[in-house]
C-alpha cells in the first residue's frame, strides 16, 4: 500500500499571525458531531485529547496551552471517517480556514510522519504522535481486561506489543519511533497512559 494521497508536500500550515486562535469547546464538538459519526472514533480523539492537556499540564504549561494541547489531540483524526483516502488534509484546510493557531494544525500535520510525509518538530507535535498509536492500544488492552484500566501494569501492556496479533492494526514500528523522537522511553509513555486515560471520557 502507498499512502501518496496523503502526503501533505508542504511544511508550513496555518499564519503565524492567528497564534493563540482557538476553536471553543463548543465549535470543536460541533465540528465533530458534523463530521464523525463512529463513536469509537470520537473516544479515540477525545483520549489522546486529554492525554495531551494532562500532559501539558504535567509540564506546568499555562491553562491557555493545556487547552491547545487538548484540542490538537481532540481534533487530528477529525477527517479519517469522511476522508480516509486524504486524511489530514481536509482538517488542516478547515483549521487554516477558520484561522486556528499554526502550532495546533502543524501537530495535527505531523501526527504520522510515514503518511503525511511532515517531521514532528514541536514538543505539542512530538507528544500528539507520541500518544496517539499508545492511546489506543492501552485503550484496547483495557478493554479485555475485566477491571479495565483497574491494576494495569507498563509489562502487562509491554507483553501484548510484543504479541503481534493482538491489536494488529497497531504500528509497533510507530510507536517505537514516536518514542525516539519524543526521546522518552516507551514504558514512560505507557505508565503515562495508564495513569491518565481512565479518566479521559469523565
Ligand atoms: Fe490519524
Ligand atoms: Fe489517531
Amino acid at each position: 500500500m502507498t499512502y501518496d494521497a496523503m502526503k501533505l508536500n508542504r511544511t508550513e500550515f496555518g499564519n503565524p499571525s492567528n497564534k493563540g486562535n482557538v476553536l471553543s469547546e463548543t465549535e470543536a464538538f460541533g465540528l465533530l458531531e458534523d463530521w464523525v459519526e463512529n463513536d469509537k472514533l470520537i473516544v479515540h480523539m477525545r483520549q489522546v485529547g486529554h492525554l495531551l492537556r494532562s500532559y501539558a499540564t504535567k509540564l506546568g504549561f499555562s491553562e491557555e496551552d493545556q487547552y491547545r494541547w487538548f484540542l490538537a489531540g481532540l481534533l487530528h483524526d477529525a477527517d479519517w471517517e469522511k476522508w480516509p483516502e486524504t486524511h489530514c488534509h481536509k482538517i488542516i484546510e478547515e483549521l487554516e480556514k477558520r484561522e486556528i493557531d499554526p502550532e495546533i494544525i502543524h501537530a495535527i500535520a505531523s501526527h504520522g510522519p510515514r503518511y503525511f510525509g511532515v517531521e514532528p518538530v514541536s514538543l505539542m507535535d512530538k507528544m500528539l504522535y507520541a500518544f496517539d498509536e499508545l492511546s489506543g492500544f492501552v485503550h484496547a488492552y483495557s478493554l479485555m481486561r475485566p477491571n479495565g484500566y483497574e491494576g494495569m501494569e507498563v509489562k502487562g501492556v509491554k507483553k501484548r506489543l510484543k504479541d503481534k496479533t493482538f491489536a494488529a492494526q497497531v504500528s509497533r514500528e510507530d510507536i517505537a519511533d514516536a518514542s525516539a523522537r519524543a526521546a522518552i522511553p516507551v514504558e514512560e509513555l505507557i505508565q503515562f497512559v495508564i495513569d491518565h486515560q481512565a479518566r479521559a471520557l469523565d
